[in-house]
C-alpha cells in the first residue's frame, strides 16, 4: 500500500493541486451551521452568574429576586445544580480536560468569572438581566494574579523536566561568549471570532450536545463522564468551527452548565459565552518567563543551552506551558538542560494556545541566538547554519526529514538579507524611515492519531465521507474530498464529506496539526476498500458487461470501470451499483497513530522568519512592513489552504509581537481589557506583506503522502524576528512581549 500510494499521490491530478475549500460557498452564504445557529422548538437561553472575585468562598446566593424576573425559568448555584461529576484520569487522547472541577462543585472561588451560578429563561435578555440579578456575598481573600513569577519562590508542584545532556552549568561557567537573559510573554488570550457555545438537548435520558469543539469524540466522553451517563448516551456535534487556535480544544465549563440546565428543566438550552468571559474561563497562554544562557565558542559554535521556563497555571490545574518543545533538537550543542516549573495563580484554567509550548519557547531561544550573534559579531542567519545538528541530539533518532538550513538559506536570498548592515540603525528606506531587519528560525513537531473513516459510493454518483474529526477552519473538509477524488476519479464536487459528530467513525482532534496527517492516508484507505468492492459487484451483477472478469482484472478511471487496458465497455460507478441493484457500497479505512508507537525518527517541520520593521522615531510608529516565510511542512497537499494557513499565522506572530496580552486588574484581579476593543489583535491594517514559500519535501516516514501540517509553524518565529528587527532598527532590545511604543522611547 505504501510504495502504490506514494507513486499514486505524486501523479495525482488532485493531490497537491491548490484546491477552493468545499465548504467556501456554505461560509460566504450563511449556510453553514455555525454551533449556536441551532434553534430547536421550546428552546431557552442560558447566561452564567460570574464571580466577581478572584480568590474567596460563597457566603449566600440571593436568587429570589432573579427567579421571580420576567421569563426566568431557573436560577442554579452549587445548591441546586444536581449531580456533575469529575472526570477520571487522561489516558492518551481520551479524557482530556484542563479544568478539571465541574462548574459549581461547591462555594471556592479561585479566578474572577469563575461560574458560580447560571440563570435559564425564554430569551437570552431575560437570562443575561436575571444572571446579573442574583446577588452573591462572598467572603474575600486576596489574590495573586499580579505576582511577579521567576523572582519568587517556584512554588508547586516545581517539576523539572527532561532533555538534559552533557553539563551546561560548569559549560556555561567555561564559555568563552555567553549570554543570559530573562524573556517575559504575558497572557494571551484565543480569541476565535466564533464565540464558544453550547447548545444543549436532552430527550429521554439521551444529550445531543452542538458544540463548538475542536475534539468531538473527547467531547463525548468527557461530558457522558461529568453527567454521569454512559457515551452512548451522548452526542457531541460541531459541523463548523470559526476557528479555535487550541481554546475549544478540550470542554470547558458552560458545556456542563448547558447540559445540566437542559436535564434539570427538560428543555433545549443554548448558552453562547460572551467575549468577555471568553478571557476568563475558556483557557489562555498563560504568562511565562524564560530565562536562557547560551555558551558559545568564538566561532559561533553552542557549547552550553539552559533554558528554564517558569509559568503561571490556575489554583486547580497544573498546566505546563512546554516551552522546551522544540530547545532539545534545534541546534546541535553538546551541553543542554530543560527545566520548568509553575506558580498557582487565581486565574482561569491556562490550556494549548497555536503551537503551545514551542511558540513562546523560541520566542526566548531566538531572542537570545541574536543577542549571541550580536555579541559574536556573527550573521544571525550564519550562526543558525553553523549549529546545524545532524541527528537529534535529544533522543539520537535520525530526522525524518529536516531542511531548516535551506528554509535559512532561501528565506534570507528571497529576503535580500544579503544587503543588510548589521551596524544598528544604518538601513533607511527612501522615505528616510528606519529599517530594521530579523531573523528567526521555527519547528513544531509532526504526529499522527489513529482515525477510521469510511466512504460510502451511492447510486446517485455522488460519495459520502464520513469521520468524527473537525475542520476548524483550515481545510479538513477538502483534503478529505481531495482524496476520495483521486481514489475514484469523481470530482471534488461529487464527494460529500461528513465531519463533526461523534457518532461517525473515530477521528482526530482538529490540533496539534496533526490533522491532514492523520486524516488523509485513512480517507485514501477507504476510498481504495469502496473502489475494490465495487469491481467485485461490477463483475458479478448480472448482466454485467464484464461478465467472466475478475475484479482484479477491472479498474475505476476518471469516475468509471472499465477492463484494464481497454476503454469500452466502461460503466459509471451509478450503473454499476444500479446494475447490481444497491443503493451504495461502503470502503472503511484506518490510519494508525504515532502517538504511544516506538520512536524511530523525529519528526518536525521547520521553518525560517525574515521580518522588516520600519521604524519612525519622530512619531514613534513602529510597523511590521516585510515578512518572507520559508516552511519545510512536508508535502502540501492543497498549497492554496497551506498558504492561508500560514500567512494567518504569521498575522498572529504580528499580534503576538506587537499587541496582544492580558491586563489583570490589581482590586479585583478581573482580566481588565476583556474585549476586543481593548485586548488588541491584529487586523488588516496591521498585516505586513507576507510572502509564503514551501519547500514541499514530502515526509513519507510519517506517511505514504508525505503530508506532515501547517496549523501552527507559521505563527513560531515571527516574534522572535519582530524582537530582533526592533532591535536591529533602534538598539533596543524588548525582552517582555508585547513590544511598545514606551519601550522604545
Ligand atoms: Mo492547537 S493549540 O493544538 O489547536
Amino acid at each position: 500500500m505504501q510504495d502504490q500510494a506514494q507513486k499514486a499521490v505524486t501523479e495525482s491530478r488532485i493531490i497537491g493541486v491548490s484546491t477552493p475549500r468545499i465548504d467556501g460557498p456554505l461560509k460566504t452564504t450563511g449556510t453553514a451551521m455555525y454551533t449556536s445557529d441551532h434553534n430547536f422548538p421550546g428552546l431557552v437561553y442560558a447566561w452564567p452568574v460570574i464571580a466577581t472575585i478572584a480568590s474567596g468562598t460563597i457566603t449566600s446566593m440571593d436568587t429570589a429576586r432573579a427567579a421571580a424576573m420576567p421569563g426566568v425559568l431557573a436560577v442554579y448555584t452549587h445548591e441546586n445544580i444536581g449531580p456533575l461529576y469529575r472526570t477520571p484520569p487522561t489516558q492518551g487522547f481520551s479524557m482530556i480536560i484542563d479544568e478539571r472541577r465541574p462548574p459549581l462543585e461547591d462555594n471556592v472561588v479561585s479566578y474572577y468569572g469563575q461560574y458560580v451560578g447560571v440563570a435559564v429563561a425564554s430569551s437570552v435578555e431575560q437570562a443575561r438581566a436575571a444572571a446579573e440579578a442574583v446577588k452573591v456575598t462572598y467572603d474575600k481573600r486576596s489574590h495573586n494574579v499580579e505576582e511577579k513569577l521567576i523572582g519568587t519562590p517556584i512554588a508547586e508542584p516545581g517539576i523539572k523536566k527532561g532533555t538534559a545532556r552533557g553539563d551546561v552549568t560548569s559549560a556555561f561557567k567555561n564559555a568563552a561568549v555567553k549570554h543570559d537573559a530573562v524573556y517575559s510573554t504575558p497572557n494571551e488570550t484565543h480569541n476565535p471570532i466564533e464565540l464558544h457555545a453550547s447548545v444543549a438537548v436532552f430527550k429521554d435520558g439521551r444529550y445531543t450536545l452542538y458544540e463548538t469543539s475542536q475534539a468531538v469524540v473527547n467531547h463525548r466522553d468527557v461530558m457522558a463522564a461529568m453527567l454521569g451517563v454512559p457515551p452512548e448516551n451522548v452526542q457531541v456535534i460541531t459541523r463548523f468551527l470559526g476557528s479555535g487556535f487550541g481554546g475549544k480544544l478540550w470542554p470547558w465549563p458552560h458545556a456542563m452548565l448547558a447540559a445540566a440546565t437542559a436535564r434539570n428543566i427538560n428543555r433545549p438550552v443554548k448558552l453562547v459565552v460572551s467575549r468577555s468571559m471568553m478571557f476568563q474561563s475558556v483557557g489562555h497562554r498563560p504568562a511565562i518567563d524564560q530565562q536562557i544562557q547560551l555558551g558559545a565558542e568564538p566561532s559561533g559554535k553552542l557549547v552550553a543551552l539552559g533554558h528554564h521556563y517558569v509559568n503561571h497555571t490556575a489554583m486547580e490545574a497544573e498546566y505546563d506551558e512546554g516551552c522546551g518543545e522544540a530547545t532539545g533538537f534545534l541546534y546541535s550543542c553538546p551541553n543542554l538542560a530543560v527545566t520548568s516549573g509553575l506558580v498557582r495563580r487565581n486565574v482561569g484554567v491556562p490550556t494549548a494556545m497555536r503551537g503551545p509550548g514551542a511558540v513562546p519557547g523560541l520566542y526566548a531561544l531566538e531572542s537570545a541566538m541574536d543577542e549571541l550573534a550580536v555579541k559574536l559579531k556573527m550573521d544571525p542567519v550564519q550562526l543558525r547554519l553553523l549549529n546545524e545538528p545532524d541527528k537529534d541530539e535529544s533522543n539520537g533518532l535520525p530526522f525524518s526529514s529536516r531542511h531548516l538550513k535551506e528554509c535559512l538559506t532561501v528565506g534570507a536570498e528571497k529576503f535580500g538579507w544579503a544587503k543588510r548592515t548589521p551596524a544598528v540603525g544604518s538601513m533607511k528606506n527612501e522615505d528616510g524611515a528606519t529599517l530594521g531587519w530579523g531573523v528567526a528560525s521555527c519547528a513544531w513537531g509532526a504526529m499522527r492519531i489513529d482515525t477510521e473513516m469510511s466512504v460510502e459510493l451511492l447510486q446517485d454518483g455522488t460519495a459520502r465521507v464520513t469521520c468524527a474529526t473537525q475542520d476548524i477552519g483550515g481545510g479538513t473538509y477538502t483534503a478529505i474530498a481531495q482524496m476520495v477524488a483521486h481514489e475514484t476519479g469523481l470530482p471534488v464536487a461529487k464527494v460529500n464529506v461528513i465531519l463533526g459528530d461523534s457518532a461517525l467513525p473515530p477521528g482526530p482532534i482538529s490540533g496539534g496539526s496533526w490533522t491532514t496527517a492523520s486524516v488523509t492516508p485513512a480517507a485514501l484507505d477507504a476510498a481504495h476498500h469502496a473502489v475494490q468492492t465495487l469491481l467485485v459487484s461490477a463483475a458479478t451483477f448480472p448482466n454485467s458487461p464484464f461478465k467472466g472478469k475478475k475484479p482484479a482484472e477491472l479498474e475505476m478511471v476518471d469516475g468509471t470501470v472499465r477492463a484494464k487496458g481497454s476503454a469500452t465497455p466502461q460503466l459509471t460507478m451509478a450503473e454499476v451499483l444500479k446494475g447490481a441493484n444497491v443503493k451504495g457500497i461502503t470502503g472503511t479505512g484506518k490510519s494508525q497513530g504515532t502517538f504511544g508507537a516506538k520512536e524511530e525518527y523525529s519528526f518536525h517541520s521547520y521553518g525560517a522568519q525574515f521580518v522588516e520593521v520600519t521604524w519612525q522615531p519622530e512619531i514613534a510608529r513602529l510597523r511590521v512592513s516585510r515578512v518572507v516565510t520559508v516552511i519545510d511542512g512536508g508535502r502540501m497537499l492543497n498549497p492554496r489552504a497551506a498558504r492561508n494557513q500560514i500567512e494567518g499565522a504569521v498575522v498572529m506572530g504580528v499580534g503576538m509581537g506587537m499587541l496582544e496580552g492580558v491586563e489583570y486588574d490589581r482590586a479585583s484581579g478581573a482580566p481588565i481589557n476583556a474585549s476586543l476593543a481593548d485586548y488588541i489583535v491584529a487586523v488588516n491594517a496591521d498585516c505586513p506583506h507576507i510572502d509564503v514559500t514551501f519547500l514541499d519535501y514530502p515526509d513519507y516516514k510519517l506517511n505514504a503522502l508525505g503530508a506532515r501540517g501547517v496549523g501552527e509553524i507559521g505563527l513560531a518565529g515571527v516574534a522572535p524576528a519582530i524582537t530582533n528587527a526592533v532591535y536591529h532598527a533602534t538598539g533596543i532590545r524588548v525582552r517582555r512581549l508585547p513590544v511598545r511604543i514606551e519601550d522604545l522611547m
